[in-house]
């Protein structure tokens, strides 16, 4: 695997092939030095042309975990600002050779024709609202980590489907690995043919009660022009995850940022049933885990005795 685009590239076995290695990485993240020499020499570069803090940080800290020289370059404050398209960026930082670019960015397909363009290992983090695999990848290494596997297991996502990349992701990995994926949200909030992504529809939270995992989304204000619900107050109402809700197998999960009181209750966030601060967690190891896939990988190594056999020893 050279890049990793979008979860519709991907089979279960890549998919499976990603996990097992996460493993390894949670036992290095658990080290007193907490770094490896497995991209030692590698350059890799992050481009974000929209904001994040979860993923931009743990890209970053995971390509530093694996010994790389990073260069991390945000459009806001660079010579974007001053009008250079994303054609002329990616070939000035071209020039440093990376081995990696990690690209989020406000179009779909932008991560896409990236690839078309360089020789290094793209990492899609987030095309508008088309794709954000490494985030549908850490949510199933996540609720793998707690229940085991995800076959047959009932997932509900809830709430700005129609904005959101990661549900179009999360549907299609939560779906490769076995789940039964429901969203549920408003009309004006699920698009058309979503069922084509393999999940069915609800237009109310009535028969949640089934759900082993709710997975709830943020209104996604800004890819929003118009109003999409009456008001935030009302579609609390109908829509937030709150104590009275969920029920007390259920797990909830959330990419973040979360906003308290709108989609989900405070109160829901730090309960015991709540996997978000695992989500976070998760992040780092398992995008170790895809530079470790795409830059160094190999079927020897993935199925050889020791998961990550040239990892072990400190850099
Ligand atoms: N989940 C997620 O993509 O968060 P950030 O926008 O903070 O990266």
């Amino acid at each position: 695997m050279k890049d990793l685009i979008s979860i519709s590239d991907l089979s279960r076995d890549e998919v499976e092939a990603i996990l097992e290695r996460d493993d390894s990485f949670v036992e290095v993240s658990e080290r007193e030095i907490k770094k490896v020499p497995a991209l030692r020499g590698k350059t890799v570069v992050t481009l974000f042309y929209e904001s994040s803090t979860r993923t931009s940080s743990s890209f970053e800290l995971a390509a530093k975990r694996l010994s790389a020289d990073v260069v991390s370059v945000k459009a806001s404050g660079s010579a974007v600002d001053k009008g250079e398209s994303l054609k002329d960026t990616v070939e000035t930082l071209s020039a440093y050779g990376p081995a990696a670019i990690v690209l989020r960015h406000p179009s779909a397909g932008a991560a896409r024709l990236l690839s078309q363009w360089v020789d290094a290992s793209v990492i899609n983090a987030g095309d508008g609202m088309s794709q954000h695999p490494s985030q549908a990848l850490l949510d199933v290494y996540t609720l793998r980590s707690r229940v085991g596997s995800l076959e047959g297991l009932k997932i509900w996502i809830v709430g700005d489907v129609l904005h959101s990349r990661v549900a179009r992701s999360n549907i299609q990995a939560f779906g490769l690995m076995g789940a039964e994926v429901t969203v549920a949200g408003p009309p004006t909030l699920i698009p058309l043919d979503v069922e084509e992504l393999g999940c069915r529809v609800e237009y109310s939270l009535d028969g949640m009660e089934e759900a082993d995992v709710v997975y709830l989304l943020r209104m996604q204000n800004e890819r929003m022009e118009g109003n999409f619900v009456p008001s935030l107050r009302e579609y609390a109402r109908l829509f937030q995850l709150n104590e009275q809700r969920l029920g007390p197998r259920q797990l909830v999960m959330h990419p973040g940022p979360v906003n308290r009181g709108v989609e989900i209750a405070p109160s829901v966030i730090d309960c015991e049933q709540s996997l978000i601060a695992d989500q976070v967690a998760a992040g780092l190891v398992v995008r170790m885990a895809i530079f470790y896939e795409l830059l160094v990988g190999g079927d020897t190594v993935r199925t050889g005795p020791e998961p990550v056999p040239t990892i072990g020893e400190p850099a």
